[in-house]
């Protein structure tokens, strides 16, 4: 995935058609496009490779099984043409281990969730989110998944990582955080969904954080 725009779009609209036309709009303005459970349960894995020809797909699926499992759900994600899978890093060393094996033999990248960016992550995923941060580089998956909502946690797990990892960050727009404060405390890009894909006009507001984004780097 090329770091330029720094912006990733979270598509996470129920229709194939609306979901082409967003992207097709929005291509320009991002580095990737992240597609999760709404819009693949809604069209089918399929979407994958259409949304494929407008830029590298992210595949939020948080896996969180055992090893064996996470093998098989990462090689049918990579077979549809995701560049990347999300997994969960609750799981432990042995699930992320699998995962990357199999990202790495499909020369593709796991992104591993740390601390998620609503509030309820508070209640039990904040206390382990740094360990796991630290988990995901001794397995050296290629990268991490910390909020936007809260900054300050972003800062503390670039710390961890250090600068091997990447570190993509939602939770931008309608959630609260903003896209500058974000990369400013170390994330690589930021990912943003329902601002951009509820938007009349999808591809200004994707260039507006894309300038606001240029301004702090
Ligand atoms: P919105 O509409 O809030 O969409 O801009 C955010 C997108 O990101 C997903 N999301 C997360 N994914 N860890 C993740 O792996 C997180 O902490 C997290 N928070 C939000 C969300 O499902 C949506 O697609």
């Amino acid at each position: 995935m090329e770091k330029d725009t720094r912006l990733i779009l979270a598509l996470d609209v129920l229709d194939s058609a609306e979901a082409l036309r967003i992207s097709q709009v929005v291509a320009g303005h991002v580095d990737a496009i992240k597609v999760g459970y709404p819009l693949i349960l809604a069209t089918g894995l399929g979407i994958i490779t259409e949304l494929s020809r407008y830029a590298p797909i992210i595949a939020d699926f948080k896996v969180a099984d055992i090893p064996n499992t996470n093998r098989l759900i990462c090689e049918q994600v990579f077979k549809a043409g995701a560049d990347a899978v999300i997994v969960q890093g609750f799981t432990g060393h042995d699930s992320l281990r699998t995962s990357v094996e199999v990202a790495r033999s499909n020369n593709k990248d796991i992104f591993v969730v740390t601390e998620m960016s609503h509030p309820g992550a508070l209640d039990f995923m904040q206390a382990a989110g740094e360990a796991i941060a630290k988990m995901a580089a001794d397995e050296q998956a290629s990268g991490v998944v910390a909020p936007a909502t809260r900054p300050e946690r972003v800062r503390d797990i670039r710390n961890i990582i250090g600068s091997d990892l990447t570190i993509i960050s939602p939770g931008v727009g309608t959630q609260g955080g903003s896209a500058a404060d974000a990369i400013r405390a170390g994330a690589d890009w930021v990912i943003v969904g329902r601002s951009i894909y509820q938007s009349d006009d999808p591809a200004a507001v994707a260039a507006k954080l894309v300038s606001e984004i240029k301004e702090v780097i």
